[in-house]
């Protein structure tokens, strides 16, 4: 009889069982509601993707990419070929980057050994080659025959570039993060030409190599949101935030910290990065391995370092607020003021660069209490420019992703796990009894809040915010234009109703609400907005 084998979940990987699953049905299903008030609608993601993808976006020298990618190949029985282009290339990239001698024809070996590997399969019968491939083989033959009988260095770009070419199999990775998927599907679909800006969550799971700990773990799940479209106005980061900061309460976490930052954009950041490596240079002998590494390859991110001995360096960094350009710095005080308008406390962070490589102008993290070290529940930020980075048209997104698994760590922690069911629970029966979330979840937009003027977007955010309270799924454009242009878009996003605020209205107290159909108008107090909308609903 075979003897009997225990397995074990792999290490950094766990279940979730009942009761515990629970919470976890509760907190998405929050995360679902609360994001849908909000105008957004659910991408359901696949979970492995081009590992290119990832590199692109996320960046090849990030820790993500460079070590905690799960990695596989279309094509498992080709994996030594995948390995030695891989080799080849890395080993180009870094002789290009790094300032010292190069190693003479090492690179050219690695090149000709993914070459002969080919040439053992395939007469062995182990391969066969198409046409375009076999091609592409003779193309990369013909260089390397040529860089070995001449000056190798001068055809060191053409046996790359032509080495990249030379694919056998794809590679693939189990996603480490869900915002280069979403963008990938941004551009697929053609999104971009959908009204407004589009809005989409993700609800699963992400995987990274990392070492396991309280709050780490290899397969870890996160709730994010991400915004993609034409606009980037700061307004539309403080309602991003604004919709964190609903969530967590609605979910009972207390004792968060919001800290925000800005990191400038391609103007301005290049040149900080050039002070900070020059002032880097200067201390590299008091800095670690890691930091050292990193002055090198991305110096920003030795401000994330934690290493106690070099904390009083860091403090005498150039700061990036110091360098911003006027847009960036008209961008991050606007974001300030909006945050201050919604009456959202943070603390501004000038070492929140975050480790990946699309952000810029806005990045913002939330720590929670009772998590130890691994204490951040939500990251997120700006990152105009990586649509067109993937091969779409000019884009601005901000976005974010809650770690799931964290968030709820830090609920149970602080026992407040059955004031949150409670919660929950309580509000399942308040909405059962006025019967508005079955029609929630297959309408779409209810409310279009069309204002004008500068002067009343402060009522028009509050009046968003209340009806999003009370449940409505509400678009609150973030600029002002002309009210045939915002009744024309609400038309088109397919809103019932729009709210229309104006100086008079916020003077008055007392809005014209439109329903889009039949152009029907009629003005309604503040304070009856909510019944009359909700009651419309249920029409
Ligand atoms: P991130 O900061 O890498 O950002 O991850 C977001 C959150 O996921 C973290 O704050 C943390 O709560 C959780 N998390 C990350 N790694 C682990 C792990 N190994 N175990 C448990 N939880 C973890 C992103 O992923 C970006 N895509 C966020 C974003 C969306 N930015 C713009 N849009």
């Amino acid at each position: 009889m075979a003897e009997a084998r225990k397995f074990q979940a792999i290490k950094g990987v766990r279940d979730i069982l009942p009761p515990e699953s629970a919470l976890w049905n509760r907190v998405e299903q929050m995360a679902r509601e609360v994001f849908e008030t909000y105008g957004f609608g659910e991408i359901r993601l696949p979970i492995f993707e081009q590992t290119e993808l990832f590199a692109r976006s996320v960046g090849s020298e990030t820790d993500i990419v460079s070590k905690e990618m799960y990695q596989f190949s279309s094509n498992p029985q080709f994996e030594d070929l995948r390995d030695a282009r891989a080799q080849a290339l890395r080993i180009f990239d870094s002789v290009a980057r790094s300032s010292s001698q190069p190693l003479p024809g090492f690179f050219v070996a690695s090149v000709r050994e993914y070459v002969e590997l080919i040439e053992t399969k395939v007469n062995s019968g182990l391969l066969e080659l198409n046409k375009e491939i076999e091609e592409r083989l003779s193309s990369l033959k013909s260089v390397l025959s040529e860089a070995e009988t001449e000056d190798e260095q001068k055809f060191w770009l053409d046996l790359r570039i032509k080495t990249e070419l030379l694919k056998l199999s794809e590679d693939f990775a189990l996603r480490p993060e869900a915002t280069a998927s979403v963008v990938r599907a941004y551009i697929e679909h053609g999104m971009h030409t959908l009204p407004g800006n589009v809005k989409l969550y993700y609800i699963g799971p992400m995987f990274r190599r990392e070492r396991p700990q309280k709050g780490r773990y290899r397969q870890f799940y996160q709730i994010g949101a991400e915004v993609l479209g034409r606009a980037d106005h700061p307004r539309i980061d403080a309602e991003v935030i604004e919709m964190l900061v609903r969530f967590f309460n609605s979910v009972g976490l207390t004792g968060t910290t919001r800290y925000i930052n800005s990191i400038g954009c391609k103007q301005c950041r290049p040149k900080y990065v050039e002070r900070l490596r020059a002032e880097l240079v200067k201390v590299k002998d008091k800095l670690g391995a890691d930091s050292q590494r990193r002055i090198e390859t991305n110096p920003l991110r030795v401000l994330d370092s934690k290493l106690p001995n070099e904390q009083e360096m860091i403090a005498t960094l150039p700061r990036i607020a110091d360098h911003l350009c006027e847009d960036c710095k008209k961008h991050y005080a606007e974001l300030r003021a909006q945050l201050a308008l919604r009456g959202i406390a943070y603390e501004e962070n000038w070492r929140l660069v975050r480790g990946l490589d699309y952000y810029m102008r806005t990045t913002f993290e939330i720590v929670a209490p009772g998590l130890g070290s691994q204490n951040a529940v939500c990251g997120g930020g700006r990152y105009d420019g990586l649509v067109e980075l993937l091969g779409g048209p000019p884009t601005k997104g901000i976005g974010f992703a809650i770690g799931t698994d964290r968030l709820i760590l830090s609920l149970q922690d602080r026992s407040l796990q059955d004031r949150a069911l409670q919660e929950a629970a309580s509000r399942d029966s308040a909405a059962a009894a006025t019967s508005g979330s079955a029609a929630l979840a297959t309408t779409s937009l209810d409310v279009y809040v069309a204002w004008m003027g500068e002067k009343a977007y402060p009522t028009a955010m509050k009046t968003a915010r209340m009806l999003r309270e009370a449940g409505l799924r509400v678009e609150l454009p973030a600029s002002d234009a002309k009210l045939g242009k915002s009744l024309g878009l609400a038309d088109k996003l397919g809103a019932r109703h729009a709210v229309i605020i104006g100086e008079n209205e916020v003077a008055s107290g007392e809005f014209m609400v439109k329903v889009l159909a039949d152009s029907e108008q009629r003005k309604v107090r503040d304070e009856e907005l909510v019944g009359h909308l909700k009651g419309a609903r249920n029409v």
